[in-house]
């Protein structure tokens, strides 16, 4: 009996097809992206070696991918990597994996932090850093500016520590444990970033499989009721490490973001704040400039 070969091309349709049945999200592209990883080649090669036959070992292989994949372990932990803002970040079970709503906040953030004229050696400290992806890609895109970043999680500082060697840009981070504010007290920064936890505790249980039972909860969950705790008691310490005109900007869930700029507006510390849309055309980023006296 001749049997059908087990090539590229056909081991992705079926991989998209079972992915397909099971409700996952972009079957299509889970299914290059995991083959990719197997095979060690880019995902874009795969176009041009459809008629390929795949060895056994590589099927198995993929085989123990897939089956991780269907009870939702997330592609990006699968591979250990995930691209964002043009730079590829190493990912694991430590650190949240970068969502595209936060490339809004590091376009807002480098907007309002031109990398051209007068000043340019701009001190900047992210909160609750994670995989270092906002932290990277600042002194990636502003290359004499200086950033701190700060998380409550050391293992989620050893992976950004390690991203920001693959970026080249280690000398210009100093990476911190800490509470949020508090291991930079008496610091004063041009800017303050951050995408702190702020699902809340109910929210975590309608949130998909794939992200509360992998993504660690610390990264998710903020404190209080609504889990927008976490980010008040950031905007109270911010305005005193926040140097005069320098702006505060963070992630925040739409249902959120109305009643913190609604705090902003309470302090008189502040001049002006806004929200900014994320590409979903949700209310995302929240901003807020500190009084210039
Ligand atoms: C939503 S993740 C953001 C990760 C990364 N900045 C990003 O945007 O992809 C929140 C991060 O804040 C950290 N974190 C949670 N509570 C914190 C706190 N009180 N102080 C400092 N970091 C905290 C978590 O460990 C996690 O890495």
């Amino acid at each position: 009996m001749n049997e059908e070969a087990w090539t590229i091309g056909r081991l992705l349709s079926w991989t998209a097809d079972f992915f397909g049945e099971r409700k996952i999200d972009q079957p299509r592209l889970a299914a290059e992206v995991l083959l990719a990883q197997v095979l060690q080649c880019q995902r874009i090669e795969l176009y041009t070696r459809f008629e390929e036959v795949v060895s056994e070992d590589m099927r198995t292989e993929f085989r123990g991918l897939i089956k991780r994949h269907a009870v939702g372990e997330p592609v990006a932990y699968l591979v250990g990597h995930r691209e964002f803002y043009s730079l590829n970040f190493k990912v694991n079970p430590h650190v949240l994996i970068p969502r595209p709503e936060t490339e809004t906040l590091v376009s807002e953030l480098l907007d309002r932090l031109p990398a051209k004229g007068d000043k340019v050696d701009w001190q900047v400290c992210d909160v609750g850093t994670g995989s270092g992806a906002i932290a990277v890609c600042v002194a990636k895109y502003l290359p004499q500016a200086t950033v701190t970043a700060i998380d409550i999680s050391s293992q989620a500082l050893t992976v950004a520590q390690e991203n920001a060697q693959r970026h080249g840009v280690t000398e210009r981070i100093h990476f911190t444990l800490g509470d949020l504010l508090s291991p930079v007290a008496g610091q004063r920064f041009d800017a303050i970033v951050s995408n702190p936890p702020y699902i809340s505790p109910t929210e975590l249980e309608q949130v998909a499989k794939s992200v509360k039972d992998f993504e660690p909860q610390v990264a998710l969950v903020g404190a209080g009721a609504d889990g927008g705790q976490t980010t008040r008691q950031l905007i109270d310490q911010a305005a005193d490490a926040l140097k005069p005109g320098g702006w505060l900007l963070f992630e925040t869930s739409p249902m959120l973001a109305p009643s913190l700029k609604g705090y902003l507006e309470q302090q008189t510390q502040w001049s002006q704040s806004g929200v900014v849309k994320d590409t979903a055309g949700l209310p995302r980023v929240v901003w807020a400039r500190r009084q210039l006296a």
